[in-house]
């Protein structure tokens, strides 16, 4: 057993974790290949935040289960395995390995045992006091950098499975993470992204004793370090020094997601999201009275039990006020454990579908008119890529918006120079609902 194939699904602490689970592979000798088809071991990093994510790994195990017997193990890692534990091994025989993201630090034994031919290696446990650290992280982008803070969720969202599949709250040292945003910095990286599921409720183990909006200016601080974002914040451990403090430093990005779920307090309620809709305007109403101009966004969950037509005017009437400058919409999703799944009146799926295509429709409308204010105005532009089909330049605003660029001298890599993990400032030409478009001026 000497390759491995992995395929990550979820979010970015998912994608991060398999950096790690890479990372951990390569240094006990196994060599990542492109293709399952090429490995003898091959690994999926699953996500269950609603049910059709969780589908998804059952449907990749299913095209597979052929393979099983001709030599190849399957690994199923990350919030399902978690979930499900050793249910997998009844649903899909040929899987080996089950294991959750708080039992990664254990994945060289788990390797052990797979190679020594156990068929049910299992790494179940939430009780770790840690998170994980590992000097083995192989990153993906050669210039932007994830960095976990703190890992799981002390929270009770009514809907909400994650809880249950990462487990109670750990942060890392304030000393542990500064020291791998220095390394990260020395080696060429210029944008890290703080991660956490939810970053504001961090706290520094050590005596420092450090809270969220204390670390973020550190890590303003790190020479060499141009941009630093976070994800995700939660709106009742968000306070006023995290907007003090991306005031004070432009190096912190101008931009913050804070999920507000429902426009509706009854509703927050019975999500038991810990705010009302007062407690939550305040918060945009610290950003929006910042020095800088702050970019908001957000996730909004449509149907869930109980959402009446009420509730969900009061979700639109909040775009209305707040004008996200995106936004991620959901039908709510039922999820096994939480306790949303024994409530009432469940909403009928077309039901949650018209609902949800309406606040898609109106934030579509927003979108198109704040981006078009932008037209005219200068922007700096990290440069991520080159669109070969579009022949633009690939960047991103410090706000995180996408703005795509023509660059007067160098037209595209074919030049032989890209600018790629470079800054410019561009003028933006034109604007579209998700993207504005451009041309560097210097
Ligand atoms: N159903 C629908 N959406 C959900 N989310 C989390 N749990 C559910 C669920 N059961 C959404 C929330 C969260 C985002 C990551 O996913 O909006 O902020
Ligand atoms: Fe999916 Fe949530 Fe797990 Fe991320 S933490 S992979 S979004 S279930």
């Amino acid at each position: 057993m000497r390759t491995f194939y992995i395929e990550t699904f979820g979010c970015q602490m998912n994608a991060h974790d398999s950096e790690k689970v890479i990372g951990t592979l390569v240094s006990e000798g196994y060599a990542q290949v492109e293709n399952p088809e090429a490995a003898d071991l091959v690994l999926y990093n699953t996500c269950s935040i609603r049910d059709k994510a969780e589908q998804k790994v059952f449907h990749r195990l299913q095209q597979f289960k052929k393979e099983h017997g001709r030599g190849k193990v399957f690994g199923v890692l990350g919030c399902v395995a978690q979930q499900e534990g050793e249910r997998i091994f009844e649903r899909a025989p040929h899987v080996s390995l089950v294991a959750g993201s708080a039992s990664y630090s254990k994945l060289p034994q788990m390797l052990v045992q797979l190679e020594g031919g156990n068929r049910h290696v299992t790494g179940l446990s939430l009780d770790t006091g840690e998170a994980f650290e590992t000097p083995y992280t192989r990153r993906d982008n050669p210039h932007r950098a994830y960095i976990t803070i703190i890992e799981g969720c002390d929270k009770s969202c009514a809907y909400c499975v994650v809880p249950f599949t990462r487990g109670p709250e750990r942060s890392r040292t304030s000393e542990s993470v500064l020291k791998e945003a220095r390394e990260l910095a020395s080696q060429g990286y210029r944008e890290v992204q703080l991660l956490g599921q939810n970053v504001n409720s961090y706290r520094d183990p050590s005596p420092a004793g450090w809270d969220f909006a204390r670390l973020l200016r550190a890590m303003g601080e790190v020479p060499g370090i141009r941009r630093v974002r976070f994800t995700t914040s939660h709106p009742r451990d968000f306070v006023k020094d995290i907007v003090d403090a991306i005031d004070e430093n432009p190096v912190l990005c101008n931009h913050v997601h804070l999920p507000v779920q429902s426009g509706s307090t009854r509703l927050l309620d019975r999500m038991q999201r810990l705010y009302t809709r007062d407690d939550y305007m305040r918060r945009i109403d610290w950003m929006k009275k910042a020095r800088r101009n702050i970019s908001i966004t957000t996730d909004i969950i449509v149907g869930f039990p109980g959402e009446t037509e009420a509730d969900f005017e009061e979700t639109l009437s909040l775009l209305d006020e707040v004008q996200y400058d995106s936004l991620f919409g959901f039908k709510y999703s039922r999820r096994p454990n939480t306790s949303a799944l024994a409530m009432e009146d469940h909403l009928p799926e077309e039901e949650k579908s018209r609902r949800l295509a309406i606040v898609q429709e109106k934030q579509r409308m927003i979108q198109i008119r704040r981006n078009s204010e932008l037209v005219g105005t200068v922007e700096e532009a990290f440069v991520e890529g080159y669109n070969h089909a579009t022949g633009q330049w690939i960047g991103r605003t410090t706000q995180n918006r996408t703005l795509n660029f023509i660059h007067p001298v160098h037209a595209g890599p074919q030049d032989g120079e890209t600018l790629a993990g470079g800054y410019w400032n561009v003028r933006i030409t034109r604007a579209g609902p998700n993207s504005l478009a451009g041309e560097a001026v210097n």
